[in-house]
């Protein structure tokens, strides 16, 4: 995928600035818009649990709230062995402004990568 190391930069140095400390557990996203602008994202947690934020939710709300809605690519990472999979509530925010070409890669610090659209991430999902 083209872009993918500025993304994976962005995307590994925003989970760095993950506020975790509930979890220790970080996550970065790096938004590539279709303009060309990018967005970077973090968890962000709370002492009230279910208030926490992840990564992929606030790189695609900054987003939003600069009026940029329309996106190429997500580039998502954590330390773990695997490629991080997205939470439920972040596949439903991402249905909501990715369509089909959007390409979400799923990655880890070693770069092991799955690359996937919103269609195989979340088939059947809800949408008014
Ligand atoms: N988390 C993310 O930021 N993105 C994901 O895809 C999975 C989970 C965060 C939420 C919480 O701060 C921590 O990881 C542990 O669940």
């Amino acid at each position: 995928m083209n872009n993918f190391n500025m993304l994976y930069k962005v995307a590994s140095e925003s989970a760095e600035k993950a506020y975790a400390p509930y979890s220790n557990f970080k996550v970065g996203a790096a938004l590539l818009s279709k303009s060309g602008d990018v967005f970077s994202g973090c968890n962000i947690e709370n002492a009230s649990y279910s208030l926490t934020c992840c990564a992929e939710r606030v790189a695609i709300f900054k987003a939003v709230s600069r009026g940029v809605t329309e996106f190429k690519t997500i580039v998502i990472t954590s330390n773990t062995p695997e490629p991080i999979s997205p939470c439920g509530a972040c596949r439903q925010v991402m249905s909501e402004f990715f369509d089909d070409s959007v390409i979400i890669v799923l990655t880890n610090n070693n770069q092991v990568k799955k690359e996937l659209s919103i269609q195989e991430l979340l088939p059947y999902s809800f949408n008014l």
